[in-house]
């Protein structure tokens, strides 16, 4: 099943997530977000953003032509806890299934190490760094309440203004179903 995608100006991207009670079958939820994403032709997708406020997102780094070493970059990480973030800053540009046609550069840590449950509720703790630990810590964000467009000076988020007034009411162009708060 695909869900429509909850755009910026939902209260539901802004909320703390809740936690998932240990064994609770996530098969099919998983399933369906990543079929919400792949018909949206994202690399991630948090739970947030088709309106379920608790700790999961999922990521698919393998389509991406122009990145190397994504191979099983594929996966869902449920109640995870990112349990640090090191090295250096860097810039690239990113962009949200929530706030279409808006790209814009952040600055993240390069490494993070995470501890998290898969679908099936093994308990993984991983390494990451480059492009793999920029889309878990953009996800990771979601649960928080956070978006990318929060790290952008305030400056830049003024010339946005009118973009971000207009993707709140639901006027944008997308490929795939939206939601927005009336
Ligand atoms: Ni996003």
């Amino acid at each position: 099943m695909i869900y429509p995608i909850v755009l910026y100006g939902d209260p539901v991207l802004r909320q703390p997530t809740t936690e998932i009670a240990h064994g609770t079958d996530l098969k099919e939820l998983i399933r369906d977000m990543f079929e919400t994403m792949e018909h949206a032709q994202g690399i991630g997708l948090a739970a947030p953003q088709i309106g379920k406020s608790i700790r999961l997102f999922v990521v698919d780094g393998t389509g991406l032509e122009d990145e190397p070493g994504m191979e099983g970059f594929r996966k869902a990480f449920v109640n995870p806890v990112m349990l640090e973030e090191l090295g250096n800053d860097w810039e690239c540009e990113e962009g949200c299934l929530s706030i279409p046609n808006i790209r814009e550069p952040v600055a993240r840590r390069e490494k993070l190490r995470i501890r998290y449950y898969d679908e099936d509720w093994n308990l993984h703790e991983e390494e990451y760094d480059g492009m793999k630990a920029r889309i878990i810590q953009h996800e990771y964000d979601h649960i928080e309440g956070k978006l990318f467009i929060d790290y952008l000076t305030p400056l830049k988020k003024r010339l946005l203004k009118s973009k971000l007034s207009d993707i709140s009411r639901g006027k944008v162009d997308t490929e795939y179903r939206i939601k927005y708060k009336v």
